[in-house]
């Protein structure tokens, strides 16, 4: 088999075979085809696209490309999520405890941010002592006992994903459909749950930039994992503004809480009750969806879930007085409000601008090597069909550094529109594919 001809059976639209491209994935990983046929292929891919059954035989084979997560020391249904990737997504660390409170293990591997995004790992890093690694008896041992841990990516997941990946990213084939559904579902596939919950975002802060395209990646993604025996499906939901209103490490955490005692902003509360009753009944906990959200809700009326938080902050180290002391966390030494020249109805968002300005103040990372501090972000006011008036803060920057805060403010503003006229709220769920 050579390669060469594989780019050439996919520079003319025709399907390729499993041991195809089972050559190809592995041929990459082992370091035996090159970059330059490896991006010929990928752009090749990017412009013909791939079959259902192609993306599934691409997924799988990245995923047999590293470690397989043996969860099965765990009792109970394995109960996964992943989010396409947005800013201000914290839905994770409240969806946890809710799903922990009713005996659902969660056993999760998370990633850090890049870019205009945050990672779940790197926001719990920002609570003191919390330790993101743990060997995999103690990982096994508190899903066990407390229901619940979460650490960073430490297995080999899907090296071939990772080696790709890197190559897409310079040579302009990410924004692939076949491309991206496999990426990420060959390493929910290597995580090892038996449901998996898909939150696929759209709009200017996604990769997907309408409905209509979050949900044809969902389909794919969905087909996917069904195809690999999986309970699955995707919930597509709005990434046209930041989730919730906090942007920023210790300040998502903050709002993690708040959101655990009730307090949670609606939208965000919106999209992590309706992900939590889709897992609810996905574990067999729940007789529906629906009846999964309610319990989802319940779980933080009751105060359970906010109990089962501190006992997850616990046993991975963190001081779990966060809850009822916010000094604990890091706080930047300087709050800016940020006001408009005028007043106005909220109309737009570049939601990747409003990760920039976090990304300024030092909250997030440009390399994969940046060093990030955990206090500083964006404290958003208001939300998209709000009025705003020129004398009331629209929003807070917390930085340590003026000049980068004086930035920051000059990219928030710019990210967002006014419009004289009422500006009607978007849904934050689209749909749901099962
Ligand atoms: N996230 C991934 O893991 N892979 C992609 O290709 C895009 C988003």
């Amino acid at each position: 088999m050579r390669m060469y001809d594989i780019i050439e059976k996919k520079k003319h639209k025709e399907i390729l075979t499993r041991e195809e491209i089972v050559f190809v994935v592995d041929g990459f990983t082992k370091g035996e085809i090159p970059d330059y046929q490896m991006s010929a292929f990928l752009m090749a891919v990017y412009f013909n696209g791939m079959s259902r059954e192609e993306t599934v035989m691409l997924t799988e084979a990245m995923a047999d490309s590293g470690d397989k997560l043996d969860l099965s020391a765990i009792n109970g249904v394995k109960v996964d999520k992943h989010s396409t990737g947005g800013v201000g997504d914290k839905t994770s660390l409240i969806i946890g405890p809710i799903l922990a409170s009713y005996g659902v293990p969660v056993a999760k591997m998370s990633g850090r941010g890049l870019g205009h995004t945050g990672g779940t790992i790197d926001k719990l890093e920002s609570i003191p002592g919390f330790k993101t690694t743990l060997t995999t008896e103690q990982f096994i041992e508190n899903v066990n006992t407390i229901g619940m841990a979460l650490v960073g990516q430490t297995a080999n997941l899907a090296p071939a994903d990772k080696k790709i990946y890197a190559l897409r990213d310079v040579t302009a084939t990410v924004d692939s459909e076949p491309l991206i559904a496999s990426s990420i579902m060959s390493k929910k596939l290597a995580a090892g749950a038996d449901c998996i919950v898909l939150d696929v975002k759209c709009g200017s802060g996604a990769f997907m930039k309408t409905p209509g395209d979050a949900a044809s990646l969902g389909r794919a993604m969905v087909s996917i994992g069904k195809g690999a025996g999986k309970k699955i499906c995707a919930v597509i939901t709005d990434m046209n503004e930041p989730l919730g209103r906090f942007v920023g490490n210790a300040l998502e955490v903050r709002e993690v809480i708040d959101a655990l005692k009730g307090g949670g902003e609606e939208r965000l509360m919106e999209v992590t009750y309706t992900l939590a009753g889709l897992m609810l009944f996905g574990a067999g906990k729940a007789e529906d969806a629906t009846a999964g959200k309610k319990m989802a809700e319940e779980a933080v009326i009751n105060g359970n879930a906010l109990k089962k938080f501190r006992e997850f902050v616990k046993a991975q180290g963190g001081d779990p007085d966060i809850t009822e002391d916010e000094k604990i966390l890091p706080k930047a030494r300087f709050i800016e409000p940020v006001y408009f020249e005028k007043d106005g109805f909220l109309a737009s968002c570049k939601t990747t601008e409003v990760g920039m300005a976090s990304l300024i103040l030092g909250g997030g990372r440009e390399k994969k090597t940046d060093e990030i501090d955990m206090s500083v972000g964006i404290e958003l006011q208001y939300a998209i069909g709000d009025r705003i008036e020129k004398e009331i803060p629209f929003a807070f920057v917390h930085g340590n550094d003026k000049e980068k805060i004086a930035e920051a403010k000059k990219r928030l503003l710019e990210a967002y529109t006014l419009s004289d006229e009422p500006v009607e709220k978007r849904p934050c769920v689209y749909e749901i594919i099962r």
